[in-house]
């Protein structure tokens, strides 16, 4: 197994290019189960999940090329078959293909993930959608076994809590029901507005994009799309934070600034000097300033709210911060696995139910430790801390950081950090 040392505080400066987004390339490459033909997606990272459900949609038929970023999936020969436990184990997203086996095959069997690092994360809002369009759905051997006796009917759907992969489920499964599908509470990340942009170009009539009520038009056939991924903003926001936390200047390039309002704004609180322009977001924060960090609160909420995937990091950029913050974490309630690790790395965090108080170390910052990664998140987040932390950071199991962040050590060696991986 793999480590990362970090040789930390030295600050970034220079630019680093974002990759495609792993939460949009997930549904968008099952979605590509929908229709047969030659799929075309672009800008798709080459992650350890997207390998994942490529090797899934591979065990149901379908062949793929990659060049480079650009991505021809083949779904012609795709046939119905079970998504085994192996694999849902390893990504839980797996069950993203649920929806479209359901919509062209009308029936889908796939396992039902465990609960997880972040919390239990059940897809009872997924179930009972699909229950909506006429779908049995039974629970056998860890299995959710689902079988609609005839054509899916497009019914509406209402979720407690909108639900970004549920969205997404329903969304495809409704694109081929009879009839029109009217989801309310949907969820509004701009991933789901990715997978609406290929649907509605494999000829699917979708409107409401973006809101919180999403309505479709089922059609009864769909072609192969052509289509672009978006960035990713979390890692766009990852690295913001990391440079904020360093000190420096770097200039995040092919982002989406738009897609990180809240991220941007809290940065802009916490006394960080942010550039936009169309699709690039320079962020300044001089070595000297430290000290003016400010500690801001935050509150991670669905989308456009505070993203729960940039929650650990910016605990660590408020660990070096001037003062008290509170951290509300209000999607997952598992959430904080983070925190022991950084107080290893000297970060004062105290955490209660759904808050965690961080008391800003100020210039005493943050010093090296050997920690260890729990989630694609939090590991991000020890990265962070590693960067601006004095002296030597080791993180272990960094498998986790290689499911989301396509060549992390090249992009932060590329703006100054000295980081590099070993062997355990
Ligand atoms: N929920 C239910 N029942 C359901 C579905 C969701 O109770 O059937 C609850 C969840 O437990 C959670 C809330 O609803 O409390 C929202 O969860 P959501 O369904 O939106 O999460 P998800 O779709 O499983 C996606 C991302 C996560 C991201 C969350 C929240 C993908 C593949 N995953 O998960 O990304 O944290 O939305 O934004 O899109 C990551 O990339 O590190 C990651 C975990």
């Amino acid at each position: 197994m793999e480590k990362l040392v970090i040789e930390g505080g030295v600050p970034l400066y220079g630019e680093i290019g974002i990759s495609g987004a792993k939460n949009a390339a997930l549904p968008l490459i099952a979605a590509t189960l929908l229709s047969g033909g030659v799929h075309t997606l672009r800008n798709v990272p080459d992650l350890r999940d997207t390998r994942t459900i490529l090797k899934l949609i591979s065990e149901l038929g379908a062949t793929w090329q990659r060049e480079g970023t650009v991505l021809q999936i083949d779904t012609t020969s795709v046939e119905y078959g079970e998504v085994s436990y192996d694999l849902v184990k390893t990504m839980r997203a797996s069950v993203l293909v649920l929806g479209p086996m359901l919509a062209r095959f009308g029936k889908a069997r796939v396992s039902l993930p465990g609960g997880c690092a972040i919390g239990e994360r059940p897809i009872n809002f997924h179930i009972t959608g699909f229950e909506r369009f006429g779908v049995q759905c039974k629970l056998e051997e860890g299995y959710v076994e689902a079988i609609a006796e005839q054509r899916l009917r497009g019914n509406s759907v209402y979720f407690d809590i909108p639900s970004v992969t549920g969205t997404e489920n329903i969304l495809m499964a409704a694109v081929l029901a009879k009839g029109k599908t009217t989801i309310k509470n949907a969820a509004r990340e701009p991933e789901i507005g990715n997978l609406i942009e290929m649907l509605v170009k494999m000829g699917a009539k979708i409107s409401g994009g973006g809101s919180d009520q999403i309505t479709v038009e089922g059609v009864d056939s769909l072609v192969a799309a052509d289509v672009e991924i978006i960035p990713d903003r979390i890692e766009t926001g990852t690295y913001l934070i990391a440079a904020g936390a360093t000190g420096g200047e770097v200039t995040v390039t092919h982002c989406n600034p738009d897609h990180l309002p809240a991220l941007l704004e809290k940065l802009k609180t916490a006394g960080l000097q942010i550039g936009i322009e169309s699709d690039s977001i320079t962020i300044i924060s001089p070595t000297k300033n430290r000290k003016k960090l400010q500690s801001v609160d935050i509150k991670t909420m669905p989308y456009p709210g505070y993203p729960t995937d940039l929650q650990a990091q910016f605990m660590a950029l408020m660990a070096l911060s001037n003062s008290i913050c509170v951290v509300n974490e209000t999607i997952f309630e598992n959430r904080f696995m983070h925190v022991a690790e950084l107080r290893r790395m000297g970060a004062e965090i105290k955490t209660g139910g759904k808050s965690a108080v961080v008391t800003g170390r100020g210039e005493k910052g943050l010093s090296g430790a050997r920690v260890m990664a729990t989630d694609l998140r939090a590991s991000s987040s020890l990265v962070v801390a590693g960067l601006a932390a004095s002296g030597r950071t080791e993180i272990s199991r960094i498998y986790h950081l290689e499911r989301g962040y396509e060549n992390l050590v090249g992009k932060l060696t590329g703006v100054g950090a000295r980081v590099w991986k070993e062997q355990e």
